[in-house]
C-alpha cells in the first residue's frame, strides 16, 4: 500500500488529474504535472494515432525531472480499433503511467511493464477489481458512486474496504472530490491517490467550452442524472445539459440510447453535446488556472490533515 517509486517524482499532492474524453489535452496535462500532480489524457482525445504520438512528443518536451509524471488512458475493448496502434506508440514513448478502461488484459500489462511503465485499471465492482488484480496491474482505480463519466454505484467506504481485503497494491479513489479536504479524506480511508475529474474540467487549461464550465459553476449534486441513455453505459450528466439538448431528464429510456442525430459518431456526439459531471459540482464555482487550483488544494489538504490531527489529540 504505497505510491509506486516512479510516480513519486515531483509529486506535491497525492492526486491524479483524471483522463476525460474531449476535456483533457496537453495543456491540462502539462499544467498538472508542473503544479505537482499527475496529469493524464485519453489517447482517443486525438483523432488519430499519429496525433496521439504528437501530443506525447509535446508533453515530453515540456516536462523536466522536477515535474510530476504523466499518464494516458487506453480503452482496451474490441470497439476501439486503435488500441493496438496506440499501445505501440505508448510503448515507443515509454509513457510512465497507462490507465486502462474496460479490459484488464495481461498482454497490455506485460507490454507496459516491458519498458518499466505502470498500469492502473478502472473498476467499479469487487469482481472487476479481482480480475484486474489477477492480470497483474499496478493499481486499482475505484470509480465510485457520483463520479463524473461512467461512474459506479458503490460507496467508496464499501468498495475500498472490500478491495483492501485481497489487494495490497496502490489504490486510487475516484468520485466527487473537489477540495483538499476531500483528498485528505480519501487518504484517511486508505487510498494512495485521489483521482479528480470534474474539478479539473473547470480550469483555464481544460478543453471544455466556456458554457460547459459555466454550467458546472452553477450546478449542484441534485442536478446530476445517472443514465445509460446517452452513451449506452450508465454515466453521470448534468440535467441542464440534457434539457438543453431537448431531453427530459425524468423520462429517459432505461434500456436504449436516445437519438442524438447522425452527423457525428454517436459516442463523440454524446460527450460533445451532453455534458458530463460528477456530484462534486456543488463545491465548484470557479475556473482557475491549474497551478492556482493545485496550490489551493494543497493548502486545504494540509489544513484539513493538521486540523484532524489536533482534533484527535484533543479528543483523546
Ligand atoms: C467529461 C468526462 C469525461 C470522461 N472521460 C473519461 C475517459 O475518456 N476515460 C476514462 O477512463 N475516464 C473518463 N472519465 C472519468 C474520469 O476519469 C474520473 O473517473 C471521474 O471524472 C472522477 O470523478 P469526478 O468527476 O467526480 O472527480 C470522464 C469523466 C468526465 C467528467
Amino acid at each position: 500500500m504505497a505510491i509506486p517509486a516512479t510516480l513519486q517524482q515531483g509529486l506535491k499532492l497525492p492526486v491524479i488529474a483524471a483522463p476525460m474524453f474531449l476535456v483533457s489535452g496537453p495543456e491540462l496535462v502539462i499544467g498538472a504535472c508542473k503544479s505537482g500532480v499527475i496529469g493524464t489524457f485519453p489517447a482517443l482525445n486525438q483523432r488519430t494515432t499519429e496525433g496521439y504520438s504528437q501530443w506525447l512528443d509535446e508533453i515530453k518536451a515540456a516536462l523536466g525531472p522536477e515535474d510530476a509524471q504523466y499518464g494516458v488512458n487506453l480503452i482496451v475493448h474490441n470497439t476501439n480499433p486503435r488500441v493496438m496502434a496506440d499501445l505501440a506508440v505508448t510503448v515507443e514513448h515509454k509513457v510512465p503511467l497507462v490507465i486502462t478502461s474496460l479490459g484488464a488484459v495481461k498482454d497490455v500489462v506485460d507490454a507496459v511493464h516491458g519498458y518499466g511503465g505502470l498500469v492502473f485499471h478502472d473498476v467499479t465492482t469487487v469482481r472487476h477489481a479481482q480480475k484486474a488484480a489477477q492480470a497483474g496491474v499496478d493499481g486499482l482505480i475505484l470509480v465510485c458512486a457520483g463520479a463524473g463519466g461512467h461512474a459506479g454505484t458503490w460507496s467508496p467506504f464499501a468498495l475500498l474496504n472490500e478491495v483492501r481485503q485481497f489487494y495490497d497494491g496502490c489504490i486510487i479513489l475516484s468520485g466527487c472530490m473537489s477540495s483538499g479536504r476531500d483528498i485528505a479524506t480519501a487518504m484517511m480511508l486508505g487510498a494512495d491517490f485521489a483521482y479528480l475529474g470534474t474539478r479539473f474540467i473547470n480550469t483555464a487549461e481544460s478543453m471544455a467550452p466556456g458554457e460547459y464550465k459555466q454550467m458546472i459553476d452553477e450546478a449542484h449534486a441534485a442536478d446530476i442524472v445517472y443514465t445509460p441513455a446517452i452513451s449506452g453505459i450508465p454515466a453521470n450528466f448534468m440535467s441542464q445539459s440534457l434539457i438543453a439538448n431537448g431531453l427530459d431528464p425524468k423520462s429517459l429510456p432505461e434500456k436504449t440510447k436516445v437519438d442524438l442525430g447522425k452527423e457525428l459518431d454517436h459516442e463523440v456526439k454524446a460527450w460533445k453535446a451532453v455534458w458530463s459531471a460528477g456530484q462534486g459540482v456543488g463545491s465548484i464555482d470557479d475556473q482557475p488556472p491549474v497551478a492556482e487550483l493545485v496550490a489551493r488544494l494543497k493548502r486545504e489538504f494540509d489544513e484539513a490533515s493538521s486540523a484532524y490531527a489536533k482534533k484527535w489529540v484533543a479528543a483523546g
